[in-house]
C-alpha cells in the first residue's frame, strides 16, 4: 500500500463511527499485507518462526497526558501560566483535544487500531482543585476511562502527575515546598482508593529529571549562552511577578535542585500511599532519557548520567518497573552539543534516531535490573512517512536488544493524537491520529495503521 494514501477520517462530532475506525484499521492491516484476523494469527506464527515475534503479552500502546489532550484544564498552573499578558506559550491549551468529552471513542479507536494498551494521566488539578477538596465527580470520571480501558480488553498505564499540577499547589511552592511529598501523596491515597482496582499500571511522575535534563540541553540562540534551566528561573521571576505570587514554583519554573529533591521525596511518598491502599498494584515512573554518546573530546558523560539519572536510576530499584522515554540521542561534551552537521532534524529541532530506543532500554535495564517498559517514543513532523520509517527503525532496534536478553515488555508510542505540545502549542505533531481542532475530528494516518499493525501481530 501506497504510505501517502490517507485512510480515512473519524468523525468525533457525530460521536464515534465505528466503521470507520474499522475501515482505517483494515486500511492498518493492507500496511503490512494482511487483511483479516485470522491472517494477523497466521502471520504471527510465522513471525515467531522466523524470528520477528516480540514476546508474549507484550504490552503495545500509545499515550497520552491530560492536559495536552483533554482541555479546559482550568485550575491547573498551565491554565493561568497560558494565559498571561507576557506569556511563554506559543497559544493556549483552550478545548485541546476535548479527550475529556470524547475518551470513550479515543479509546475504542486505539483498540480498534490494534493496540492493547493506553498510557495516560490524571489530573490532579481537577480531582484537587482546591486544596483538600477532593472531587468525586471528576474521580468518577477518570473511572469511566479506566473501565472503557477494561471494556476494550487495553491494559492502562496510569501516570498520576504528568507535569501540570493545581494551582493552589504551585502557589505554595510547587514541588521546592517541603510540604509538597505529603500532599502529593494524599492526593495519591485518594486517587488510588477511587480507581486502584482498575489500574494496570501506575506511574507517581512522568519524567522527574526534566530540570536537570534541561541544564545539559543544547538551545541554539538562548540568550548570552544561558542554559535552558536558567531561563526557566528568570521567567519564574516574571510569572511571581504578574501572578502577584511570590513563592510560585512548579515543574518547569523553579530552582531545579530544589525542584529533584521534592520530587524525589514526593515520589517515594507517593509510592508508598499507593502500595498502602493496593500493595499489588504495580508502580513505577517515568524517566526522560536521551541516547547519550561521548564527544570525541572533553566528554562529560558520566557527569550527566550521574547527575541526571543517577538518583533516579536507583529510586527505580525499589519500583515495580521503569518506564523510559526517548527521542533522540545527545552528543555530550561540556553540555550536549548541536546535531551532527547536515543530519535531519525534527520537527521540535531534534535529531532523526530512532535507535535511542535500542540504546536507552540496554542502558537502562542494566542499571535497574527492574523490567523496562518504554512509556513514550515518537517524533513530531509534518510528514508521516518519515514517522512510519521512525518507528520502524526505533522497533527494529527495540527487537535487536530484546533477542539479546534485555528485560523489555512494552512499547508505547508518543502519541495517540497530535496534541498540545506545552509551550510551543498545537504546532509540533506527534500524533498517529490527526486532530482538526475546529470539529474534533479525527484522521487516523499510516502510522497508525503501521503500528497499529505490529502491535495486533506482536511481531515485525
Ligand atoms: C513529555 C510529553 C511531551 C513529549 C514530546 C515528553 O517529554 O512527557 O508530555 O509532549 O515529550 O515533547
Amino acid at each position: 500500500m501506497n504510505l501517502n494514501e490517507q485512510p480515512p477520517a473519524v468523525s468525533a462530532i457525530n460521536g464515534i463511527s465505528r466503521r470507520d475506525v474499522l475501515r482505517g484499521t483494515a486500511a492498518a492491516l493492507a500496511v503490512g499485507g494482511m487483511a483479516k484476523a485470522g491472517f494477523a494469527q497466521a502471520a504471527s506464527a510465522s513471525a515467531a518462526e522466523n524470528g520477528k515475534a516480540f514476546p508474549g503479552r507484550f504490552l503495545w500502546g500509545c499515550a497520552t497526558a491530560g492536559h495536552q489532550v483533554e482541555g479546559n484544564n482550568t485550575s491547573s498552573d498551565f491554565w493561568t501560566l497560558e494565559h498571561l499578558p507576557q506569556s511563554m506559550f506559543k497559544e493556549p491549551s483552550g478545548d485541546a483535544c476535548d479527550h475529556y468529552h470524547l475518551y470513550a471513542q479515543d479509546i475504542a479507536m486505539l483498540a480498534d487500531l490494534g493496540f492493547n494498551t493506553y498510557r495516560f494521566s490524571l489530573e490532579w488539578a481537577r480531582i484537587e482543585p482546591e486544596e483538600g477538596f477532593f472531587s468525586n465527580a471528576e474521580l468518577e470520571h477518570y473511572r469511566r476511562m479506566l473501565a472503557a480501558c477494561q471494556e476494550h480488553r487495553l491494559t492502562s498505564l496510569l501516570t498520576y502527575s504528568h507535569f501540570s499540577v493545581p494551582l493552589w499547589f504551585a502557589k505554595k511552592g510547587g514541588w521546592q515546598n517541603p510540604g509538597a511529598p505529603d500532599l502529593y501523596a494524599h492526593f495519591c491515597e485518594k486517587a488510588t482508593k477511587h480507581l486502584g482496582d482498575l489500574v494496570g499500571y501506575a506511574s507517581t511522575l512522568n519524567e522527574p529529571d526534566i530540570p536537570q535534563l534541561l541544564d545539559w540541553f543544547n538551545l541554539p540562540g538562548a540568550p548570552q549562552g544561558m542554559s535552558v534551566a536558567q531561563m526557566m528561573q528568570m521567567a519564574q521571576g516574571n510569572v511571581r511577578k504578574q501572578l502577584n505570587a511570590p513563592e510560585f514554583a512548579d515543574f518547569f519554573l523553579g530552582d531545579p535542585v530544589k525542584t529533584r529533591d521534592g520530587l524525589l521525596a514526593a515520589h517515594a511518598k507517593g509510592r508508598d500511599a499507593m502500595k498502602s491502599v493496593r500493595p499489588g498494584m504495580p508502580v513505577g515512573f517515568n524517566l526522560a532519557m536521551s541516547d547519550d554518546q561521548p564527544a570525541p573530546e572533553d566528554s562529560h558523560l558520566e557527569e550527566k548520567r550521574a547527575d541526571v539519572y543517577g538518583p533516579w536510576l536507583e529510586a527505580a530499584k525499589h519500583c515495580d518497573y521503569l518506564g523510559v522515554q526517548t527521542y533522540s540521542r545527545s552528543i555530550v561534551g561540556k553540555r550536549d552539543l548541536p546535531a551532527p552537521q547536515g543530519a535531519e532534524l525534527t520537527q521540535n529541532g531534534m535529531e532523526f534516531y530512532p535507535e535511542c530506543v535500542e540504546h536507552v532500554v540496554r542502558f537502562a535495564a542494566k542499571e535497574t535490573r527492574v523490567p523496562i517498559y518504554v512509556t513514550e517514543n515518537g517524533i513530531a513532523t509534518e510528514d508521516d512517512t518519515r514517522r512510519v520509517e521512525y518507528y520502524r527503525r526505533a522497533l527494529a532496534g527495540l527487537k535487536r536488544a530484546i533477542d539479546d536478553g534485555v528485560d523489555v515488555r512494552g512499547y508505547v508510542a508518543w502519541s495517540l493524537m497530535d496534541n498540545f505540545e506545552w509551550q510551543s502549542g498545537f504546532t509540533p505533531k506527534f500524533g498517529i491520529v490527526a486532530v482538526d481542532r475546529a470539529t474534533q475530528r479525527r484522521t487516523i494516518k499510516p502510522s497508525a495503521a503501521f503500528l497499529g499493525n505490529i502491535a495486533r501481530r506482536n511481531a515485525l
